[in-house]
């Protein structure tokens, strides 16, 4: 049997299996807060994302960590477990078509006489999203004055800090082309450790907020002009889906733009969208 010593500092995990009992408390809690859906056979990651916490707080049962996130009142405990749970990935560029697409767009708005634009990235994790948005509107304004705001929102504290500090080890910005990199990114460090740091301009551009994305209705200030939310709602049943989908065409001014990712899709979760290309949607 697992045990620990108290006093040694050896934690060697849980001393029993999480029970269906308790592991269907956590997915009904995780779910109430997060709208994230855990069906059977996510319990053996629940328990990875879990134990990580119970090692930090040296906890022995399942049980006990769950009694720990139910009676914190000030909701710490259960924001370090939504930040457990949570699955965080993300790159510089991520499906790229996305922003081949948003430059000339964004080109043909300015000739219009675009003068403030607003995006929000619903769901930033760690910033790449954000930043790589950050870049492109950069290269598309050129020389042009306009007010431009990119509200970067997640659920997930932990990820948010890691957004607002903007600091990214080299490996991470590779996708990024090496003119972009030289231009928006701040190296420093040596050849072998690496650290790149998103520019004052970026940094400019970027608001970092919390925001529960299933928390109806949005106080989000819009209206907006594109919408980025992507890689998230293959986490959340198709209701949910479906609110979340009415909250951004009521947030999108018309004529505004809703990405998504590439294994998502709005079919069956209500009009007001006309498909422009494979995970890219135009709010009529
Ligand atoms: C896989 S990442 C996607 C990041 C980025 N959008 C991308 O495509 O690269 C999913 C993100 O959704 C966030 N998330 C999960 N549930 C959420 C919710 N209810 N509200 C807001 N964000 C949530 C997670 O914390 C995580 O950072």
């Amino acid at each position: 049997m697992k045990t620990m010593i108290k006093s040694s500092l050896i934690w060697t995990g849980p001393t029993e299996e999480m029970s269906t009992s308790v592991f269907e408390r956590f997915r009904d809690l995780i779910y109430d807060n997060s709208g994230i859906v855990l069906a059977e056979n996510k319990r053996p990651l629940v328990k990875a994302r879990i134990q990580k916490r119970m090692r930090a707080l040296r906890l022995l049962e399942y049980n006990e960590y769950l009694t720990q996130v139910m009676s914190d009142r000030t909701g710490g405990e259960l924001q370090h477990l939504l930040d457990a749970i949570s699955t965080n990935v993300t790159s510089f560029y991520r499906e790229r078509h996305h922003f081949d697409f948003m430059g000339p767009m964004l080109g043909n708005w300015l000739s219009q006489g675009m003068s403030r634009l607003r995006i929000w990235s619903a769901a930033c994790s760690t910033g790449e999203e954000p930043y790589t948005i950050a870049m492109e509107v950069l290269e598309a304004l050129g020389q042009r004055s306009v007010d431009v705001k990119i509200l970067a929102t997640d659920l997930a504290a932990k990820v948010l800090r890691e957004c607002q500090e903007g600091e990214y080890p080299s490996a991470r910005v590779e996708p990024v082309p090496s003119i972009m990199r030289n231009k928006y990114l701040i190296r420093s460090g040596d050849r072998h450790h690496a650290t790149y740091t998103v520019s004052k301009e970026l940094r400019r551009l970027v608001f970092v907020r919390q925001f529960n994305l299933v928390k109806f209705p949005y106080a989000v200030k819009g209206p907006m002009d594109l919408v980025f939310c992507r890689n998230v709602m293959i986490y959340f049943d198709r209701d949910t889906r479906c609110e979340i989908v009415k909250e951004f065409r009521r947030i999108l001014r018309p004529g505004g733009y809703l990405f998504v990712g590439h294994s998502e899709s709005l079919t069956g979760l209500g009009g007001g969208f006309t498909v422009v290309r494979p995970s890219i949607y135009k709010r009529v």
